[in-house]
């Protein structure tokens, strides 16, 4: 396996993603983990993370010492080269051209690491964001790629097999940065590459069985594919220790209970209970409108319908959810890091504190679309695998402003006209996330001879690899038009629409 040590950067997991994708199993653990646990892993490689600390304060985090000497390939990135180069004799100094975003290297040497991507004399792209710079190298260490900002962009010192970028890799931002990646595991720390998500499967199942032992979970499903994926995974390593709740919350779209119900009932044959709380959900949030209040006021109520229904079973000690990595880093501000919450998503920030369940979360490292993969591992139908992210809150955060049934009826049928649409143009399996967005504005229209006074919609399509950054999608006229006559004609209640073409950032995909 390959460790990654994780200094508090934003994007660690994507280094955790990159080197799964390239067929090699890895784990992230904090920087501070004891040696003696470093040792008993015997890692075949470690990698030291970015962070948001500076190394030339002394009190900041450092690797365990002995990791330089057990002879392991070891690659620091960012904060985790400056690291690595102060604690091997370097220096490091905090410096006034701090780098940001996309930036240049130039390739001045050849290096292992460059490996049919890089060649001596070129320019790449990479994605830069640092403050401080190593000014001179610790001993073996040679420059193989400079910046302007940074004499030592890439550093190595083939001998020990000790390398260190100042940019990341990891993020899609450095074009070829996991081929580098890459060139690391596999061709300097001689990894295999035949790690898979039927490996996944095996290994989450084994520790769901340690983390859980004999007591009882629930599982909440809310009709996407996260919460699926993750009961699924549940069943198999707990069987009847698990029992799985569809809260229909009055906030799902058209359809949604019923498919949900006859997948696990009839496809999987596993035992369902169906709770119809909507009128409880209705009821508390009326009057509400502040996205952050909405969303704590249904985390709280799913636990209260949670631990109403583990009564009724006679308790259960665990809470089980498809949290997935995205919805961790949004919500949690890691102390000291730069990181603040944008959103409480209901499945993490949003529960209360005196919930008694403890939580498993199976998928909780993993992106969208290995959560697909092992879906379909798990053999799930390809219509549910490929659906598109549907929020816990619900279409709550689809309707700014109050939420009432008014609103929502309208917004399903609009909801379900578009996605109407956009399936018949083919176009539904290029999309990650479309959906529609009530206004809390009425605009007036003419229809016939008649003036009309309605509400106003949104539509809003995004394509993304991981649901942390998107771009609209570029949808024809045409189609845009005729999806929008269709709405308005079919609709009554709705006279104006209108598309969304933010990218996230600077705007997230949900309005709230
Ligand atoms: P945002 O709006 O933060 O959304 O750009 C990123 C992705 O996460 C989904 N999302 C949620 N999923 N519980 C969930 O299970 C939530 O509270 C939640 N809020 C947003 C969103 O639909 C998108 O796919």
């Amino acid at each position: 396996r390959v460790l990654i040590l994780d200094f508090g950067s934003q994007v660690t997991q994507l280094i955790a993603r990159r080197v799964r994708e390239s067929g090699v199993y890895c784990e992230i653990h904090p920087f501070s983990i004891p040696f003696e646990r470093i040792a008993e892993m015997a890692p075949r490689a470690i990698i030291l993370s970015g962070g948001p600390a500076s190394v030339t304060e002394a009190t900041t985090p450092r690797a365990p010492q002995q990791i330089f000497e057990m002879g392991v390939p070891i690659l620091g990135i960012c904060y985790g080269q400056q690291a690595m180069c102060a604690q091997l004799g370097g220096e490091v100094e905090g410096s006034d051209q701090r780098e940001f975003g996309r930036a240049m290297v130039d390739v001045t040497q050849d290096c292992t690491l460059f490996t049919d991507t890089w060649v001596k004399g070129a320019r790449e792209q990479v994605w830069m964001s640092h403050g401080d710079r190593v000014i001179r190298l610790p001993p073996g260490f040679r420059a193989v790629a400079t910046s302007e900002g940074a004499p030592f962009a890439v550093i190595a010192d083939d001998a020990r097999r000790f390398y260190g970028t100042m940019f990341h890799p990891e993020v899609v931002h450095t074009p070829h940065g996991a081929q580098l990646l890459r060139n690391f595991t596999h061709g300097v720390a001689g990894c295999r590459g035949d790690w898979t998500m039927a490996a996944f499967r095996a290994q989450a199942i084994e520790r769901i069985r340690a983390q859980v032992g004999s007591e009882r979970v629930i599982c909440g499903l809310s009709g996407g594919v996260d919460s699926a994926v993750a009961a699924l995974l549940l069943h198999e390593a707990i069987g009847p220790q698990l029992t799985c709740i569809f809260v229909d919350t009055g906030l799902l779209r058209a359809g949604e209970a019923d498919e949900v119900v006859a997948l696990f009932r009839g496809h999987y044959n596993i035992p369902l209970i169906h709770s119809d709380a909507g009128d409880l959900f209705l009821g508390k949030l009326a009057g509400v409108s502040d996205p952050e209040v909405k969303r704590k006021t249904i985390g709280g109520l799913f636990i209260d319908v949670f631990e109403a229904e583990a009564k009724k079973i006679g308790g259960a000690d665990f809470l089980a959810q498809g949290t997935l990595y995205p919805d961790v880093i949004e919500s949690v501000s890691f102390t000291g890091g730069p990181s603040v919450t944008i959103k409480s998503h209901h499945n993490v920030g949003g529960l209360p504190a005196r919930m008694k369940m403890k939580l498993v979360e199976p998928l909780r490292e993993l992106f969208k679309d290995e959560v697909r993969a092992l879906g379909r591992e798990l053999g799930m139908p390809d219509s549910m695998v490929g659906r598109h992210p549907f929020p816990g809150p619900g279409l709550a955060i689809r309707c700014p402003g109050e939420v009432t049934p008014e609103k929502l009826e309208l917004l399903r049928k609009a909801d379900r006209i578009y996605l109407d649409e956009i399936r018949q143009a083919g176009l539904y399996n290029e999309i990650w996330q479309a959906f529609a967005v009530i206004l809390p504005v009425r605009t007036v229209g003419v229809m016939g001879d008649g003036r009309t006074y309605d509400y106003a919609l949104a539509l809003r399509a995004v394509t993304s690899t991981d649901g942390m950054t998107a771009d609209s999608y570029p949808f024809t006229h045409e189609f845009l038009s005729r999806t929008a006559t269709r709405i308005i004609n079919e609709v009554r209640g709705i006279n104006r629409v209108a598309y969304d073409v933010t990218s996230k950032p600077p705007g997230t995909i949900e309005w709230e």
